[in-house]
Parts: C-alpha cells; structure tokens; sequence
C-alpha cells in the first residue's frame, strides 16, 4: 500500500470534488474549492492509495493566518491514519504560506482527528435557515447598496472582526462586490458581502444593532431564503435568528492551532462558509 499526500494534480480535481461530495461534504463543494484553487495562497491536497484519489482537503492562506476546509476521506480509506496525514500536510503546506495560526471548522468526525494533531476548541459555530422569511420592504434606517468607495473600510471591518487579513478574498471578487453597508452618522458601521464560494453572507459589523439591521435587510431580499452561519459567541445574533424563528441546520467546532488571532466573535454575523469563516 503506497499512500501519496500532495498537490492535487488539474485532471484530479474532479475526482476529488467527486470524493469530499461522498463524504457528506455538501453539494457544493465543488464550488467552495474554486477559492483555493485560483487563489495564489490557496491549495487543493490529495490524498492517493495505490494511484487511486482516496481523500482530498483545501487550503486557503492569509498571512499569519490560514485555513483547512473540505477535508475528507472515502469511507473505504479510513481509520488508516489518512485524514491525519492530510491535516498535517495541509498544516505544513499554511505554515509554508506563512501562517502562524491554522484554524478551521471540525465536525464531529473530524474533531478527535484535529485534537490528535494539536488543534484546540475555540467554541462553536451554528448555521441558520431563514424558515419564514417577511415580505416587503423593511424599515432599516441606513442600510444601502455596498460601493466600491467602502471597500477599505468593509475590509477594515473584517480585520477588526476576524483578526486575519482576508483581502485576498475580497480581492478575488474583484471590483464588483455584490453586498450591502449599514452607515451611521456618515460612517460604516457594518457589511454584508456575498460571495460565490458559500453559503451565505459574510456579515461583519461594529454592535448589536448594525449587525442584525443588515440581517434584517438580507431576510427581505427576493430568493431562496437566508442562510447564515455564524458564532455561538455572538449571543445577541443568535437571540435575533430565534426570535426570527431561523432553524438551526448544522454546526462545527473552530478549532485552531497556534496564537489566537484577534478573533470579536460579537461582531461576526454572518461567515463566507464553514472554510474560512
Ligand atoms: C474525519 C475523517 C476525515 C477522518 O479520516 P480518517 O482517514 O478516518 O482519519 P484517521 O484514520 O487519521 O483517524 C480516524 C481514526 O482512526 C484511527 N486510526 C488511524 N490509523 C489507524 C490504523 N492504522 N488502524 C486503526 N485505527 C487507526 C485513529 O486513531 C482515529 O481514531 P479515533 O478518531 O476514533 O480516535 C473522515 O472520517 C471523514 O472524511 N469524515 C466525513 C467528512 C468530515 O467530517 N470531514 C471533517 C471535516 S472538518
């Protein structure tokens, strides 16, 4: 039995989005790979039996920080010591990059994987579903259409929300970032950014109100209805979703591996995915 954990080679995608999507990783996995792929800090590993694709996971680098996602392993192929292989070499491969800190969101499979390899619980994240979504308009004073002229503020946001620099996604949408700004007093207090590797928003925000006036916006806007995943950590929102009757849908574990970025959890109100928050 020869085992390979490498860069996936282009003619591998495929099967490795074929392999994750197995796993239960979600139908859009495929999708969620695109940022890594294109991205110059970003990867796709693989993970290869005897010249068969048995596991895949993705790396995406922000500097001092960096991110594993859509790590998985063919159900034939495990308890064999492959997910760990991988999340070593996706931890080798960020501190490459240069990142300090490895983060990333466990599910219950992978958590006692991730625990092995030195990785600590950073609390929990939960995804919504808007499951009675209001009609017409909503009354929310401020909120606007996001122009490029917020861009470094809307970064900015992040930053101060996050604790990483993720300009290299904001970057990777390009000049149209399709989203909305709360403004108060003639400044951006938050933001809400669509991206085309998730689920749903990427909601950042200075306080309470802000956050969840944006929330409320998103609700109203026509389409499928508002998915939102966000921190346990931002108790306030979470009140806001209930109340909303949002469902829970999913969860995972932030776990990280070395120093704790800057991380406000209560001004995080809504993630890119369960990849890179
Ligand atoms: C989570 C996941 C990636 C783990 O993959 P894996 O290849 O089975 O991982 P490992 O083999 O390294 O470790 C799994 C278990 O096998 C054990 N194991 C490793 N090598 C072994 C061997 N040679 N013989 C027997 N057991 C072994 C490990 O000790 C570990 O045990 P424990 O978790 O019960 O303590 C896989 O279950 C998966 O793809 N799940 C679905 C998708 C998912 O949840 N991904 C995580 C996203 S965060």
């Amino acid at each position: 039995m020869t085992l390979e954990i490498r860069p996936a080679r282009a003619d591998e995608i495929d099967a490795t989005v074929d392999v994750l999507r197995a796993t239960g990783l979600g139908a859009n996995v495929g999708r969620l790979l695109r940022f890594p792929i294109d991205s110059p800090t970003g990867d796709v590993l693989v993970a290869v039996l005897d010249g068969v694709v048995v596991g895949g996971a993705a790396v995406a680098g922000f500097g001092a920080t960096g991110w594993i996602g859509a790590l998985g392993v063919a159900s034939r192929a495990r308890r064999r010591g492959i997910g760990t292989a991988l999340t070593e070499g996706c931890v080798a491969r960020l501190h490459e990059l240069g990142a300090k800190t490895v983060l990333l969101f466990a599910t219950t499979a992978g958590r006692p994987v991730y625990s092995r390899v030195g990785f600590q619980t950073d609390g929990i994240v939960h995804a919504w579903r808007d499951v009675a979504p209001p009609r017409g308009r909503s009354g929310s004073d401020g909120v606007r259409a996001l122009e490029p002229r917020d861009h470094p503020r809307v970064l900015a946001l992040d930053q101060e929300a996050t604790g990483e620099d993720r300009g290299s996604v904001f970057s990777a949408m390009g000049g149209a970032v399709p989203g909305l700004v709360v403004e108060r007093a003639g400044r951006v207090a938050g933001s809400a950014v669509r991206s085309p590797w998730g689920l749903g928003p990427s909601v950042v925000a200075t306080d309470r109100e802000a956050g969840v006036a944006l929330l409320s916006v998103l609700r109203r806007v026509p389409g499928a209805p508002l998915t939102v995943s966000l921190p346990d950590g931002n108790a306030d929102a979470v009140r806001a979703l209930r109340a909303w009757g949002f469902q829970s849908i999913n969860q995972a574990t932030r776990m990280r591996l070395g120093p704790e970025p800057r991380f406000v959890p209560t001004r995080v109100f809504g993630m890119f995915n369960l990849f890179w928050g």
